[in-house]
């Protein structure tokens, strides 16, 4: 279908990142599976058809294969060691090793673990906050998003927090690489060294672990077995970085774009302090109305057709999970942010197999530090400056919030 105007997506474009709704709106009434020359992808935008995307079989979750096998020989030297740990995260693979690896994930963590990190949750939050407590204004994204989720998936995995600095460079490192919709120039050097660092990092403490367990995760990681054996050696480095990886930067901006939501909806903001029964479906309406979901991405395994198009083999797809999410098909007045809202199937965690592992820790971190800083700064407010936003094709953050906490 031809459009009026030029009908692009483009996350590069400041005015985009700011507000990429009124595109996402375009798109799924005039184009919802669109070909996007510009990015050479589709990009599809309507619930049904992102939950579809997430759904069939004909779409994998393995774009790494098929750009690997593309590069020249001295960039695919380059990129060996970082496709050796990569290739095994459970978020790329598809079944049967997928369903392995998922199974023996699911026994290390889940609900029940999570649960019982409520109160340690609630700890690292009130930790972080004391750091700020005191200040009139405060960069709550460098500040506080950044180091809570942080803090909390070190301390699951029992890593010690002072590493978190080294750490936090290796993952910026490997975040241009796998994250970024440009290419920087130093990028696959970048994420040679930072997926290098990590690994041997990893490496280490799983040797450590092996040699004398302990009541962490990777100790859990390593004993877990099923009828088809254990986790290898590199699947247990791969998934240490996956977990590190998917755990932290998702969870900030979860953190940064809800409280921005409520920045931005004085009387939503009202509503919650005076009664804080709201606070877990709070959470599921920030997840939904600016989640941290920009997209999942996905490699076309065989044509498979979706609204009248066909998507044929070796073409990427780009699923707009935070179009879905405001889709009217699927939600009354999906461009307001209504902290009661019931039902609310939105798509930040994915559905389908690949549903991310840890929606509940997540879920657990948003309403631990909504609450907190409810309670600890009656005054909550937006700090002078602008706010900053990601430039990213998979994932939708703030990387700046002035926050005035008094
Ligand atoms: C608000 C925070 C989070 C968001 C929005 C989020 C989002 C997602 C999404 C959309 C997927 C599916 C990707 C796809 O289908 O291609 C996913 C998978 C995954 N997530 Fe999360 N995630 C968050 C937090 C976490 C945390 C805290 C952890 C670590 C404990 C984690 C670990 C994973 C893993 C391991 C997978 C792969 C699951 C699989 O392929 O079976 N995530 N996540």
């Amino acid at each position: 279908m031809s459009v009026a105007a030029p009908l692009v997506f483009d996350p590069a474009d400041e005015a985009v990142r700011r507000n990429p709704f009124a595109v996402f709106a375009r798109l799924r009434d005039e184009d919802p599976v669109h070909w996007s020359p510009a990015l050479k992808t589709w990009v599809v935008t309507r619930y049904d058809d992102v939950r579809d995307v997430a759904m069939t079989a004909d779409l994998s979750p393995n774009r790494l294969a098929p750009f690997y096998a593309s590069l020249r020989d001295e960039r695919r030297s380059m990129l060996a060691e970082v496709m050796r740990y990569l290739s095994v995260w459970l978020v790329f693979r598809d079944p049967p090793e997928h369903t392995r690896l998922r199974r023996l994930l699911n026994g290390v963590v889940n609900p029940k673990l999570v649960a019982a990190m409520r109160p340690s949750i609630r700890r690292v939050v009130d930790e972080v906050l004391d750091r700020v407590a005191g200040r009139d204004e405060i960069d709550f994204a460098s500040e506080v998003a950044a180091l809570v989720p942080a803090w909390v998936i070190l301390d699951m995995l029992g890593i010690p927090r002072e590493r978190f600095d080294e750490i936090k460079v290796w993952s910026d490192d490997m975040r241009t690489f796998i994250g970024t919709s440009r290419g920087e120039p130093a990028r696959y050097e970048r994420v040679q060294r930072g997926a290098h660092a990590m690994a041997a990092f990893f490496r280490e403490a799983i040797a450590e672990r092996r040699a004398e367990p302990r009541d962490d995760v990777i100790s859990r990681m390593i004993a877990a077995t099923d009828d088809e054996g254990r986790l290898s050696e590199d699947e247990l480095v791969g998934t240490c970085m996956l977990i590190l990886f998917g755990g932290h930067e998702t969870t900030t901006s979860l953190l940064t774009n809800g409280v921005n939501a409520l920045l931005e909806h004085p009387g939503e903001l009202a509503r919650l302090r005076a009664d804080p029964a709201l606070l877990e479906s709070a959470v599921e309406e920030f997840l939904r109305y600016d989640g941290p979901s920009l997209s999942i991405a996905r490699v076309v395994a065989q044509d498979h057709e979706l609204g009248g198009r066909v998507l044929a083999r070796g073409e990427r797809v780009y699923a707009m999970v935070s179009a879905a999410n405001r889709d009217p098909r699927q939600f009354e007045r999906p461009d307001t942010l209504d902290l009661g809202r019931s039902p609310n199937r939105h798509l930040t965690f994915g559905f389908g197999i690949h549903f991310c592992l840890g929606a509940p820790l997540a879920r657990l971190e948003g309403q631990a530090c909504v609450a907190a800083l409810l309670e600890r700064f009656p005054r909550l407010a937006r700090g002078a400056g602008e706010p900053q936003w990601l430039d990213a094709m998979v994932m939708r953050g703030l990387t700046r919030l002035p926050l005035r906490l008094a």
